[in-house]
């Protein structure tokens, strides 16, 4: 099974570009948090999908391969898990079946 990340920002949410752990270790790296999010991903082998209309965030979003985050930073970054998606609870079974019966087109 290949894990992909189908919104590795989480859409933008929960003031993500602005966390203090994350900004700290983006600026060690003279990164910014959006390269450190997706490397983070990246190096624990989970296949990015991040979407962005702005052209600097996109050569940012494909500039991750020349810096690498060391253990403690990837440990960091994990302990930022709330256990919960901000943008659907794949938990509910109620949200679950519905995703399943989506018709993108007849
Ligand atoms: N979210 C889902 O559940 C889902 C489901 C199916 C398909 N997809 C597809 O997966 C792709 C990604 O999903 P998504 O767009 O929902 O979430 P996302 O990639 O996690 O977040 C996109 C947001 O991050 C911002 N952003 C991107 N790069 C940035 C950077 N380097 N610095 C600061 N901000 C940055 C974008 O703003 P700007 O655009 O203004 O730069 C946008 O607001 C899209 O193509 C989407 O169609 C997502």
């Amino acid at each position: 099974i290949q894990h992909e990340a189908w919104a590795p920002f989480a859409e933008g949410q929960n003031d993500i570009f602005n966390h203090p752990t994350l900004k700290a270790i983006a600026e060690q790296h003279d990164k910014g948090v959006g390269a450190v999010i997706l490397r983070w991903l990246n190096q624990r082998n989970i296949v990015v999908i991040p979407k962005s209309v702005h052209k600097e965030r996109m050569i940012e979003n494909f500039n991750i391969l020349d810096f690498t985050l060391s253990k403690e930073e990837i440990d960091a970054i994990a302990l930022l898990e709330t256990g919960k998606s901000p943008i659907y609870d794949d938990m509910d079974l109620l949200t679950v079946k519905g995703i399943g019966l989506h018709k993108i087109h007849e």
